[in-house]
């Protein structure tokens, strides 16, 4: 019974959520949302807290399902911003005013339509010179304990400054931002109404960290076929999927001991020797920890929406789910120059999966897909400045 109110109220919610999109048409700054985007309850404080089948799992009865367990817990949840905060976050999220320029905004190198990544080998700002890594999706990193490949922020908030000032990203300053968005009278109505405790002085860097941490704590994915058959709907995986599922946390394929469920990562830095595609080294997590066994070491990407997020790993180095599999059943240290010393993870071996094999766990992989609280973009932004359909980065792509 109580799971059954559960999953009724569950589903209450996902209907407000979608009402709550499909009213929000309309270009207007004026009022900022007061609702939780979908996925979201709204407490007696006006905050959004998340809810999800997940939650039903949370310590239960202290049982550990293993590493490739269905009915796993989540990790604790960024949630608890208002609803205020998140409208506006996702104002900032596509202004392309926060940039030096005015030509780049977040959602330039993490587009909705890409898995909030940008399709490209490696990302490019307002220099157009390409970056030396990869856009990582932003789906789920609510969940997130440190962020970008090496490891080397442990918030959103401080996350947000690294795009914000580097010289190739978006080259603003902290003095040029908050004069943009001080001088902007759109801006200093939004912040009173986000931040109305504060109402009568300007606007301030951390209000534009917490709202755009808001916005991006909401882009939450777990509602794909694979989490449906999780739940228990033992239909909603096909055939194909479900040997692929069984591949891929067998002790043979050892997939789930990084990718771990729900996120399918367990949140580590590891070794798993990848070459670069042109030859120079990317130290990685060495240098976040200082510690030199953990030259190579990147993060474990959650593999949700993986199948929208291609060319894979922090170089952008596989066009195809299929590539990247077959990299790990090509030995271990395959790929590793002979000049490089890397303390590769133990997990890291040779299972030799055969052709079908890899295309059964890429079917499995595919069925992590769930984009249903992919968020409105706003048709126009408080800056005035008109978006492009095409983000400037698609025309450079290196494919
Ligand atoms: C020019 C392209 C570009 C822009 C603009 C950009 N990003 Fe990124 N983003 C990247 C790249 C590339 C990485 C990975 C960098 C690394 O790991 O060293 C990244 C990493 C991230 C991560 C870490 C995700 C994870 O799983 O570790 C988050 C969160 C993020 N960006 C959010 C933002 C936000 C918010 C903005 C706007 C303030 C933004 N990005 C602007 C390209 C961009
Ligand atoms: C020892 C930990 C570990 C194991 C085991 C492991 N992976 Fe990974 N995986 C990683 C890391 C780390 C990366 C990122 C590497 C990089 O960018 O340099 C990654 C990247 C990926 C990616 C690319 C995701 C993206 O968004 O770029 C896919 C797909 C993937 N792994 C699938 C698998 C599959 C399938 C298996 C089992 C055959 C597996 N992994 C086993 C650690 C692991």
């Amino acid at each position: 019974m109580k799971q059954f109110i559960f999953i009724a109220s569950f589903l209450l919610l996902l209907i407000s959520g979608w009402r709550y999109m499909a009213s929000d048409h309309q270009p207007q700054f004026a009022t900022l949302c007061s609702t939780c985007p979908p996925g979201f309850e709204l407490d007696d404080k006006n905050r959004c807290r998340l809810r999800s089948l997940y939650q039903m799992y949370e310590n239960k009865d202290g049982n550990n399902p293993g590493v490739g367990g269905l009915k796993t817990a989540l990790p604790a949840v960024r949630d608890g911003f208002t609803p205020q905060q998140i409208d506006l976050g996702r104002y900032l999220f596509f202004d392309p005013v926060l940039s030096a320029d005015g030509t780049v905004s977040c959602a330039s190198c993490h587009q909705p339509d890409k898995g909030f990544s940008d399709g490209l080998r490696t990302s490019v700002g307002i220099t157009h010179i390409p970056l030396k890594r990869a856009a990582p999706s932003l789906w789920n990193v609510a969940f997130l304990k440190n962020f970008f490949w090496d490891a080397r922020a442990t918030s959103l908030e401080e996350q947000i400054a690294g795009p914000l000032y580097a010289a190739d990203e978006m080259g603003t300053t902290r003095d040029q931002l908050l004069k943009t968005l001080n001088g902007i009278e759109a801006y200093r109505d939004l912040f009173r109404q986000a931040f109305p405790q504060k109402a009568n002085t300007p606007i301030e860097l951390n209000e534009v960290y917490t709202c755009i941490a808001a916005f991006e704590a909401t882009l939450i994915s777990l509602n794909s076929r694979y989490d449906q058959y999780a739940h228990g709907y033992a239909n909603a995986l096909n055939k194909n999927e479900i040997e692929g599922l069984n591949i891929f946390r067998s002790f043979v394929a050892r997939c789930t001991e990084c990718h771990t469920p729900p996120l399918f990562t367990n949140q580590q830095v590891a070794v798993i020797g990848l070459a670069e595609p042109d030859h120079t080294f990317d130290e990685g997590a060495a240098k976040t920890f200082n510690d030199p066994t953990l030259k190579g070491a990147f993060k474990v990407p959650s593999l949700r929406n993986a199948a929208r997020t291609a060319p894979y790993t922090h170089s952008g180095r596989f066009e195809k789910l299929e590539d990247m599999i077959a990299f790990y059943t090509q030995g271990r240290g395959h790929e590793v120059p002979p000049t490089e010393k890397l303390r590769i993870h133990w997990h890291i071996w040779e299972p030799h999966l055969r052709h079908d094999e890899i295309d059964r766990i890429a079917d499995f992989i595919s069925a992590l897909t769930d984009e249903s609280f992919k968020p409105q973009i706003p048709e126009a932004v408080p800056s005035g400045i008109k978006l492009k359909k095409e983000p400037l980065t698609h025309s450079l792509s290196l494919k």
